[in-house]
């Protein structure tokens, strides 16, 4: 990793997501250890921001620290002094001005974690735990780690790095227009050589997609049989305004992975979801708790890969020693 920020997976490239995958592997083993704690950011304080609601990023991030065994603080935007009428700037600059290595930011508006990136006078590295629609790097890496594992283990699959998913075609489902997670896997899956399908609504796509290294359909039934790694998402309504969909459950009907659906997949094809899941809506219980299944997989990976991602943007000198 170069710079001092982790804003979006394009500051990583394929190189940058493969130093990250390899020193999680790491980091896993240390989380297997009686005393799960190495003293690589001893001496480092990391602070943990969200703006908005989390619980598996914001534990894991905070887990990660620790783990580090870096000072942590956290911050609640509820019971802060924001309620008192104070700017997010002078809030930024407020705990900067305690000393602080390491701002993991999550808000509910896009561009915030680089605009307190912008803020900061000294050397403090920001990153970006997601914001708004925009991107969520770090889930991204946790998926890509969890895919490259999981394929190792139960099909011998040998990562051919830099390019360890080469060959794999995903199809992203869902909300993608208001998810950031599918902003930054797609990124993150076609740097290591994914091919990557997009399958929504066209109420639910963004409005562009120029650019993107993908292909959309609308027709889920006929791209599953088709489809190694099947990645839904939530609808996230808390960013809709207006009508994007009939109903819920017409949504399920068409693009909802139910357990009908779900044997169209072929045997070897893994279902992956970032959480919090809506089971019945976008996965049904059975497909969410079944073998193909990487969802509590993808929890477990996160810690690992965030303390890769912090050890590598704070960290220096002895890594995983006693
Ligand atoms: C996602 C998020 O908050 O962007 N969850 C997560 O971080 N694991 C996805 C979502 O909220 O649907």
């Amino acid at each position: 990793m170069s710079g001092r920020h982790l804003l979006g997976v394009g500051d990583l490239g394929a190189e940058g997501i493969g130093e990250v995958l390899r020193l999680a592997e790491t980091f896993e083993e240390v989380g297997r250890r009686p005393i799960p704690r190495v003293p690589a950011l001893r001496g480092k304080t990391v602070v943990s921001t969200f703006f908005e609601e989390s619980t598996r990023t914001r534990l894991s991030f905070e887990l990660a620290a620790k783990r580090l065994s870096a000072d942590l603080s956290t911050f609640s935007s509820a019971s802060s002094s924001l309620k008192k009428g104070e700017s997010l700037r002078d809030t930024v600059l407020t705990i900067e001005a305690m000393g602080v290595d390491a701002f993991v930011v999550r808000h509910a508006c896009a561009g915030v974690p680089a605009q307190v990136a912008g803020w900061l006078s000294g050397e403090a590295s920001v990153v970006n735990a997601g914001d708004g629609a925009h991107e969520h790097p770090t889930q991204a890496l946790l998926d890509c780690y969890t895919l490259v594992r999981e394929r190792r283990a139960r099909f011998g699959a040998e990562p051919q790095r830099p390019l360890a998913l080469a060959g794999l075609h995903v199809a992203i489902v869902g909300d993608i227009r208001h998810s950031r997670v599918a902003r930054s896997c797609l990124l993150a899956f076609s740097a290591l050589g994914a091919s990557v399908t997009l399958v929504a609504p066209p109420t639910l796509l963004p409005p562009a997609l120029e650019g993107w290294p993908v292909e959309v359909s609308h027709d889920l039934d006929a791209l599953l049989p088709k489809c190694d790694v099947v990645y839904l998402l939530r609808l996230q309504n808390e960013r809709m305004e207006g009508q994007f969909l009939p109903s819920p459950r017409e949504y399920t009907a068409t693009y909802g992975l139910t357990a009908e659906r779900a044997r169209l997949l072929g045997p070897s094809a893994l279902v992956m979801h970032p959480g919090p899941v809506r089971r019945g809506v976008e996965l049904a219980a059975e497909v969410a708790d079944g073998p193909a299944s990487l969802v509590t997989s993808q929890v477990a990976s996160g810690v690992a890969v965030r303390m890769a991602v912090l050890y590598l943007l704070l960290g220096s000198g002895a890594l995983v020693g006693a």
